[in-house]
């Protein structure tokens, strides 16, 4: 097994080291708690740790992190089966939200110091502080404290990006969207509705159902009590659904296609469900004219991510001060908890965002 540090803040160690102009900054180099872990450890292993300060590079800024939350990715990470983006923090946190202590004076968004942001992270989010490109960070909405903020980015801008870059959705559509208690399905249901679509979802017990459902899912088929088909099919009066968002793959394969109209979309961008096929695939997509769409955020580049998040800020960041859209949280616990965090994810408990408490909050935030 392998000790996860982070790649740039070993290589400035290493510098400081050998370099006498560093000497400066070695001796002042301040340290920050994180999450670290050993690829391919338990839930209970992992440990909050001394370790540098990242540095600014250029376009950068640097947020003091109060919150940060967890997402399905960073338990793979945690296993070894979803590497950390090449040449960035190897610390685990796709979002962080918090105030900003110190910009890069080449920046291509203004920000000033102390503005609260929330941002999308290649990683490095579970930790005290974080650097991240000036784009990728967004104004934290008036109605949303520091806390809430730090769960939005990762899921949010998920949904967003696969209900309307990926899948095109159009208003009075109707949309499937499985795991719809998951921190992005509770997402997408918001986002779907706000799009005057019709949302409907598959999840696992009839609580998270009737929890969606609250969240304005018309209609919601418990996927563990057999083929959800004749539900699909019935509750959309027999023509079935325009898109599938999909994070199960392989298991939903054959039920996608049964609930698909002709042209149907099948977004597809997580494998839960498993990342074999066994069956006549093709056939039903040349048949019904299905596309599937595959999609993944962690990867796209900065600038599609930069394009994203300018998107979401216009067109989504508004409703949640008119309270049409809510952030959706399970629980938060502190940064120490963060095994227990991922033993609850990867146990299917949450409904929603698990945050962490990276500073203590304030009253309010209680
Ligand atoms: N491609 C991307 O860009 C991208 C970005 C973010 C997230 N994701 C993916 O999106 C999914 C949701 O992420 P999240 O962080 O929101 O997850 P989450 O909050 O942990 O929720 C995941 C839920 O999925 C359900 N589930 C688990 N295994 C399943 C299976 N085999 N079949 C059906 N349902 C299953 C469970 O709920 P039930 O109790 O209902 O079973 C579980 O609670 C993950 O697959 C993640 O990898 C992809």
């Amino acid at each position: 097994m392998r000790l996860v540090s982070t790649f740039r803040l070993s290589i400035s160690l290493a510098l400081a080291s050998t370099s006498l102009v560093n000497v400066t900054s070695t001796a002042g180099m301040a340290t920050m708690r994180a999450v670290q872990y050993e690829s391919g450890c338990l839930p209970e292993q992992m440990q909050i740790k001394q370790v540098p300060r990242p540095t600014l590079r250029s376009g950068e800024i640097l947020i003091k992190v109060h919150s940060s939350a967890i997402n399905r990715a960073e338990t793979l990470q945690r296993k070894g089966l979803y590497p950390p983006i090449k040449g960035e923090s190897e610390i685990l946190g796709l979002e962080a939200a918090g105030e900003i202590v110190e910009t890069h004076e080449v920046c291509h968004k203004t920000w000033n110091i102390g503005d609260h942001v929330m941002a999308l992270l290649p990683g490095g989010g579970n930790a005290e502080y974080v650097t991240v490109d000036s784009q990728h960070a967004m104004k934290v909405p008036k109605s949303m404290s520091l806390l809430e903020a730090g769960g939005i980015p990762e899921v949010w801008l998920t949904a967003y990006q696969i209900l309307h870059f990926v899948g095109k959705l159009k208003a009075g559509e109707k949309v499937l969207i499985h795991a719809g208690a998951s921190g992005v399905g509770t997402a997408a249901v918001q986002l779907v509705q706000l799009a005057n679509a019709v949302p409907l979802i598959t999840a696992g017990s009839a609580d998270k159902i009737a929890f969606v459902k609250s969240l304005g899912a018309v209609d919601g088929f418990n996927y563990k009590e057999g083929s959800w088909v004749s539900k699909v099919m019935e509750a959309t009066n027999g023509e079935g659904v325009d898109l599938v968002i999909d994070c199960v793959g392989g298991s939903y394969w054959q039920q996608n296609t049964d609930v698909l109209k002709t042209d149907g979309r099948w977004v597809l961008y997580g494998l839960m469900g498993g990342a074999n096929v066994d069956g006549a695939l093709l056939r039903k997509l040349l048949s019904k004219r299905i596309s599937i769409l595959p999609s993944t955020l962690k990867t796209r580049d900065k600038q599609y991510k930069a394009d994203l998040i300018r998107s979401f800020e216009t067109n989504i960041l508004p409703a949640f001060d008119s309270k049409a859209l809510k952030p959706v949280i399970d629980r938060s616990l502190e940064l120490e908890d963060i095994g227990k965090a991922h033993a609850l994810m990867e146990s299917n408990l949450n409904a929603g965002k698990i945050l962490l408490k990276v500073i203590p909050t304030t009253k309010e935030e209680l």
